[in-house]
């Protein structure tokens, strides 16, 4: 069914929303004040969705995508605009997204850390592929397989493999042996191209995607780390360590789930330990580490976010709490949880993931 819309505002997640009658409609791709003819996709109650089919009023805010596959790939959200509109609309998203929180009276000033370029920088990505079909590439807006040979995202090695991929489809000879759909990922290790089939995500263990913005965020956490007295520091999701890599305690605790085979600790006071953040018993397995009350907790956790946090800052009282997040919504419902006595004193917004509606939070609380 078409309908006629005018954008009113972007929605957190990158998507025009338009009011059409009483219905609440959301359309990627669109920008403020732009008016046009959209498609409805699906329907929630009162909420659709639609993708837009023409459009009759554009914002000067609208450029030509670099992208020759924009339109079809669903990787990227926000080509049809420039880099720093881009930023200003990440920017908004987040503020919105604490202030429907309803947690803080006042928000402190959120800085904005942008990259120096909106391509090439991922060193990890992964392809779906499907034998029958002879497709590899991208999930497209439409979820189906889209053959993306020129993605603007990866840095030029994994570029370079991508495209080796599809000459002659040679990708058929890697998935020879697997079942009929699943997914490749390509990732930079040591300097080399690696490639694992229908493996979990990083199973080789977790490393940011973007090297430069990885280094933006150790300089936020560098400084942080000059200010914190704490005798030890409890690195939750740790990985191998990456956010306390510059940490000056005597002691850090990086607790993650992954096998400790794929760890290389980078600080020699860190001390790795596996463990299941999300088991139910989690506060005595990290009491019976020797961790102490009063150190500074940090934490990075995947996009689902640490609900149980408050039973976390209860039993181990820090007296600062350094939060790391790729998913605003999960982050400020957890720390809509921690308790009044901490107070949220800065927000950083690290854009990690130019292009796309997703980027990196950094919340600092520090106990009253
Ligand atoms: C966003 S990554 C952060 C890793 C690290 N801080 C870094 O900067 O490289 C999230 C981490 O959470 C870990 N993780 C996922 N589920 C977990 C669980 N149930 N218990 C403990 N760690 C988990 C992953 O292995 C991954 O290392």
């Amino acid at each position: 069914m078409k309908k006629n819309f005018k954008i009113e505002h972007l929605d957190s997640l990158a998507q025009g929303v338009s009011k059409i009658n009483a219905e609440i409609v959301f359309i990627p791709r669109t920008l403020p004040n732009e008016e046009g003819i959209c498609e409805i996709t699906g329907s929630k109650g009162r909420v659709s969705f639609a993708k837009l089919t023409h459009l009759e009023k554009h914002s000067d805010l609208r450029t030509k995508p670099e992208c020759r596959h924009y339109e079809k790939c669903g990787g990227c959200d926000y080509l049809h605009t420039n880099y720093q509109t881009e930023i200003e609309f990440k920017k908004s998203a987040l503020k919105e997204i604490f202030i429907r929180s309803h947690r803080f009276e006042s928000l402190p000033p959120i800085t904005c850390l942008s990259a120096s370029s909106r391509y090439q920088y991922r060193n990890r990505v992964q392809l779906h592929y499907d034998k029958k079909a002879k497709k590899l590439g991208f999930k497209s807006t439409d979820n189906k397989i889209t053959e993306i040979q020129d993605c603007l995202l990866p840095i030029d090695k994994i570029s370079q493999e991508i495209k080796s991929l599809y000459t002659d489809n040679s990708w058929l000879k890697n998935v020879k042996s697997q079942r009929n759909k699943g997914h490749i990922e390509l990732y930079l290790k040591d300097e080399k191209v690696q490639t694992t089939v229908n493996a979990h995500y990083s199973s080789g263990g977790f490393t940011q995607v973007n090297k430069e913005m990885n280094e933006k965020l150790q300089e936020i956490l560098s400084d942080y780390f000059q200010k914190t007295d704490s005798e030890s520091i409890i690195d939750l999701f740790g990985g191998a360590g990456n956010i306390t890599k510059h940490s000056k305690a005597d002691k850090v605790f990086v607790i993650d789930s992954t096998d400790s085979k794929y760890i290389k600790l980078q600080n020699p006071s860190q001390k790795y330990f596996q463990i299941n953040l999300y088991d139910k018993d989690v506060i005595n397995k990290l009491q019976e580490l020797g961790i102490q009350k009063n150190q500074s907790l940090v934490l990075d956790p995947p996009r689902s976010g640490l609900k149980d946090i408050d039973a976390f800052t209860q039993e181990l009282e820090p007296k600062s709490i350094l939060y790391v997040s790729c998913n605003p919504q999960t982050l400020a419902r957890d720390i809509k949880k921690v308790d009044d006595s901490y107070k949220l004193e800065k927000l950083y917004l690290i854009d990690f993931f130019p292009g796309t509606k997703h980027f990196e939070t950094v919340a600092i609380m520090n106990r009253r």
